[in-house]
């Protein structure tokens, strides 16, 4: 029987790339996420190249409880089981703390912190309930090892994403799941990046088009985080190869963080 991979906020730039990426490793993949759309319509890419019943797509809003259940229920009735959740869903707000607002905070928490514990607790009842010695990894950020300027609600949430790993992994150790983060570093290509490019140009005082070139700078291999780079070391942590790390938070960074 085919392994089967949820990935939460599936449905474009990074986690679309992963599901891809994930179907050629041998799985058959649930694309979720609240833009149901574009869930179907990566599903139904797959299915065109791999066939039918390759991928299904899902609408999840991965902050309220009930729909993440019900995501479950679902995943469980088509796809049978589940060996690995990638938690992929975040959102980024930008803004001085002065000037940050009380909802962008929650936002922030609600889609990077509170969306992975409701994932990662419906699955893995799924994978004990199962008896499945699955894995659960959370797309993470440097932003999650090392204060980011502006971006307090999105630095905090993925802080507290560390502790949450750390500690799905001690609850889940004895059912032989592991559970680690992926700690990027800046996607320049992604919208989410891009979309930061006005702030960012005016927290350092030079034009949108010279920002790019100034994060480049403080990367010591010199360019940015890949799609590629992230699928190449959450398919290793996801395999049998990595089944002796647990509570793990990988920093995939080029040298820019080395802790
Ligand atoms: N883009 C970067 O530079 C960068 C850097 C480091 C880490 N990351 C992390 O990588 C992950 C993916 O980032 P991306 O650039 O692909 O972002 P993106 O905004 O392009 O994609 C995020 C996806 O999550 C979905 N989503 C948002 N809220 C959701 C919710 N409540 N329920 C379900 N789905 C929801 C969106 O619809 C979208 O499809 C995020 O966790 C992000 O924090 C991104």
């Amino acid at each position: 029987m085919k392994h089967v991979a949820v990935v939460i906020g599936g449905g474009q730039t990074l986690g679309e790339f992963l599901c891809q990426g994930i179907v050629d490793a041998g799985y058959h993949v649930a694309v979720a996420d609240l833009n149901v759309d574009n869930a179907h319509k990566v599903a139904a890419e797959i299915n065109q190249k791999h066939g039918m019943g390759t991928a299904y797509g899902f609408g999840v809003d991965s902050t309220d409880e009930k729909s993440v259940v019900q995501l479950a229920h679902d995943v469980e009735r088509s796809l049978k089981r589940v060996d690995l959740v990638v938690y992929s869903a975040g959102i980024a707000r930008s803004a001085p703390i002065t000037d940050f607002k009380l909802s962008d905070f929650k936002l922030s928490v609600d889609v990077n912190l509170t969306g992975y514990f409701l994932c990662a607790k419906e699955f893995a009842k799924l994978m004990v309930k199962q008896k499945i010695a699955g894995r659960i990894i959370q797309i993470n950020s440097k932003s999650g090892k090392v204060g980011s300027k502006h971006n307090s609600g999105y630095s905090a949430a993925k802080f507290g994403g560390v502790g949450l790993t750390q500690s799905l992994a001690l609850d889940l150790a004895d059912n032989g799941i592991t559970v680690n983060s992926l700690m990027l570093g800046n996607l320049l290509k992604s919208p989410m990046f891009q979309s930061l490019l006005p702030q960012y140009a005016k927290k350092l005082g030079v034009a949108e088009s010279e920002v790019e070139q100034i994060y480049i700078d403080k990367v010591p291999l010199k360019r940015g985080c890949e799609y590629q780079d992230v699928l190449n070391v959450l398919l290793f942590y996801a395999s049998d190869k990595a089944s002796y790390c647990t509570g793990q938070s990988i920093n995939i960074t080029g040298g820019q963080v080395m802790f």
